[in-house]
Order: structure tokens, then sequence, then C-alpha cells
């Protein structure tokens, strides 16, 4: 349980909330490459923790992220030119480029040096692995970007996917810090090697660590024949997780605005090529990038499949983790839970979080930026999965997990 100022000092994003300036600290993704396909192409909304902007691929292929609204007398940019070098405003003409500079006020006289004298709210960008993040906070903050093991490997290995989510982001955040839910939310009736091992013990010993990237999340369960299943995930700040799904995934949860999030799904596949059934989650997903299956149509749940095939009778992991976490509602209202130990997971990373931006508030940095190139490596974030020896110490199995550790909690 939170109290509700707590609740509030998490869950509201805007530019001038102390979770809002927090997470302005960090590198975010805002939007997928594909977006942006070619050069000069048309430009696109972007909602990012509720500022409206406009993204644009200049004539050289550079990503800008601007303001939405023209400095001039704010029509929107969306529906400008982009062409040679600029997004031009089709009001009177107003030319910006990628920096928010001021190319052209065609409507002035000629000689004029107005233009010189305005600079266009702007953003800087960096595409990396099918997603363009951008860094909203103060110029002279800019960490630099982390060398996270995905941003290294060659495009042709990672995979990524984004689909709205209409709860606030933490209710999506937090689903991932929860071990427990995999026995119920995606149980389906098979006797697949890892549904028995979550139905053999659906209730897991968690231990959590304090790390220097966040909080990493141990599930411990009894696998029967003296083995123990563990299965390791990585909250990192801001709001992203290292999970094991398919492959291994990077799961962010972005607030377009307080009740909005988008989910960005990123999946590493270092030993082979990616592959068309890797990316299974697209067909799920329109243009729009809303899911087929939401809301509105009740996820599509199919009582009859229910009864027969799984827990929810809800088709793709993904969509019933939507479900559960939409409808929390809009904002859950986290002053009414009854959380219980299996919740260690997402207590840890609520305190963590807390500890962050009340930190922040008193002066500090924020944790996890990147200032010094020399040491932007990261090989201890990763997410694992696997059955070892009932009784042995899991870091003996994944000794590369053993490094950022600021402490340690156990319980039960
Ligand atoms: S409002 Fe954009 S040029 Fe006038
Ligand atoms: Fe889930």
């Amino acid at each position: 349980m939170l109290s509700k100022e707590l609740n509030e000092l998490l869950t509201r994003t805007g530019p001038d909330t102390p979770m809002g300036q927090f997470l302005r600290r960090y590198w975010l993704p805002a939007l997928l490459s594909e977006e942006l396909p070619h050069p000069d192409c048309p430009p696109v909304q972007v909602r990012l923790l509720g500022e409206p902007l406009v993204a644009f691929r200049d004539s050289a292929g550079r990503v800008g992220l601007l303001a939405e609204h023209c400095s001039h007398r704010g029509t929107s940019l969306y529906y400008g030119r982009n062409e040679a070098g600029g997004l031009r405003c089709i009001y009177h003409g107003w030319k910006y480029d990628v920096t928010g500079r001021v190319l052209d006020t065609p409507a002035e006289p000629p000689g004029s040096t107005f233009k010189a004298r305005v600079r266009h709210p702007a953003y800087p960008t960096y595409e990396v692995a099918g997603i363009i993040f951008a860094y909203l906070g103060p110029r002279d903050k800019q960490p630099l970007f982390p060398a996270y093991r995905w941003a290294l490997l060659p495009p042709e290995h990672v995979y990524v996917t984004k689909s709205l989510l209409e709860c606030n982001y933490l209710q999506g955040l937090e689903g991932e810090c929860d071990s427990s839910h995999l026995s119920f939310l995606h149980r389906e009736f098979t006797d697949a090697p890892l549904q028995q091992l979550l139905q053999h013990d659906p209730a897991p010993r968690y231990e959590t660590e304090e790390t220097d990237f966040g909080v990493r999340l141990i599930a411990l369960r009894d696998a029967g024949g003296g083995q123990t299943y563990v299965r390791i995930s990585s909250f990192v700040y801001p709001t992203h997780c290292w999970v094991n799904a398919r492959a291994t995934e990077v799961h962010f949860y972005v607030p377009i605005d307080d009740t909005h999030t988008w989910r960005y799904d990123l999946g590493l596949i270092p030993e082979r090529p990616v592959r068309p059934e890797d990316r299974h989650k697209a067909g799920e997903i329109g243009p729009d990038y809303r899911r087929r299956r939401n809301l509105r149509n009740h996820y599509l749940q199919d009582r009859r499949k229910q009864q027969t095939e799984d827990f929810t009778g809800i088709e793709q992991f993904f969509v019933e983790d939507a479900c559960a976490v939409e409808t929390q509602g809009p904002i859950w209202d986290r002053s009414r839970e009854h959380l219980g130990v299996s919740d260690q997971g997402i207590i840890a990373v609520r305190r963590a979080l807390i500890a962050a931006v009340k930190g922040f508030q008193a002066g500090r940095e924020p944790p996890h930026l990147v200032r010094d190139a020399a040491r932007n490596h990261f090989e201890h974030i990763d997410a694992v999965q696997g059955c070892i020896p009932a009784g042995s110490d899991w870091r003996e199995h994944f000794p590369w997990l053993a490094q950022g550790v600021v402490r340690t909690r156990r319980r039960r």
C-alpha cells in the first residue's frame, strides 16, 4: 500500500511534477524508427510525458523532435511541409531545422533578423535498435546514451514492437516486477515444461537486490527432483525491465500522459538473426499501435477457452498483461490495495523509485545516469532463468550478476 501522496508522487509525470522532472533526466523511447521511414517523410505527432511534440526526419536523415506548436502563432507543425533540410509551418511558412533553429521566416521583410532571435523548443534524439530515443531534460545535464547490450548488437539481432496501454505507466511497470502472476494470469492447461514448473510451485520465494542500475528481482520456485527454478529479471531506472520472454526482452513503459502509456518491447537474440516468428506480437497490433484486443472489446476474451485451454481465455501474454493492468483503472489508487509476501518485487521497486525521486527533489543526481564513457558498460543487467540444485546459491550459477549490488533483501 502507498499513501495517496506517494501514489501521486510516482504516477504524475507532467513537466512541473517531481517524477516528470526526474524522468526527463533520462533517455526515453519517443517513437519507432519505422514511423519515420525515409528522409523527408511525413512528420509524426508524438506525445511524451504530457508534452505535444512533432518528430520528423530531414533530407539528411537526421531526426528532429520539436514542440508541436509553431513558435510564430502556434499552428501545429504536424501539418507542415518536410522539405530541403527542415520542417516548414503551413500557416506563414516558418521553417525549422532538427535543432529548433529558425531557418526561414518568408513573411518577414527581406533582410529581417527576426529568425535569429527566435529558438523553437527541440529535444536531442538518439536512434538505435529501431527506436528513436529522446532527452527532454536540461541541456547541461544530458547524460551519455547507455551502452546496453541490445544497443551494441547488429540490427538484425533485435526486434521491437510498440503498443498502447490505456493506463498509467506505473501499472505496466509493476506488472513486470511481479513473478507470481505467471502461475495464474499466464497459466496454460498444457504439460509444457515451463507451465509445469510454474504450476508446481505457484508461490515463489523472492530475493531483491538494490543495485547501481535499479533492482534485481529473483524468484525461486521448488521445481521438484531436488531442483530450484530461478527466474531473474532486472528493473532499470527509470521505467524499464529486462525479463525472460521467448527471448530476452526489455520492456519500456513510457508515459504519453498520466493515463496513457507506450509499451515498447525490445527482444535481443545475440546468437542468431531474428526470425519472423520472433515478432509474434506484431500481428496483434494495428497500424496506429493499438492492440486489436483491447479494453473496449473485452480483449476478445473467449469464455470457452477459459474453461478448457488457459486461465484467462485471452490470447497472448502481453494482452493478458494489458487486461490485468488496464482494468486497474486509469491511475490505480495504491492506498486501497493489500500487498502480500508475493508483492516483494513491487515493494522493492517502489522503494527504489521513491528514494530516487525524493533524493532528486533534495538536489541529488538521479541514479544510473551515464557520465563517464569508460564506465558505460552493463553486462550485469540481464534476465535469466534456469534450474539449479536446490540449496545452492543462484549467484554461483550466474556469476556475471554479482556486480553492482548495494543491498540484498530476502523473505521467507
Ligand atoms: S503559425 Fe507557423 S508560421 Fe505562422
Ligand atoms: Fe505478465
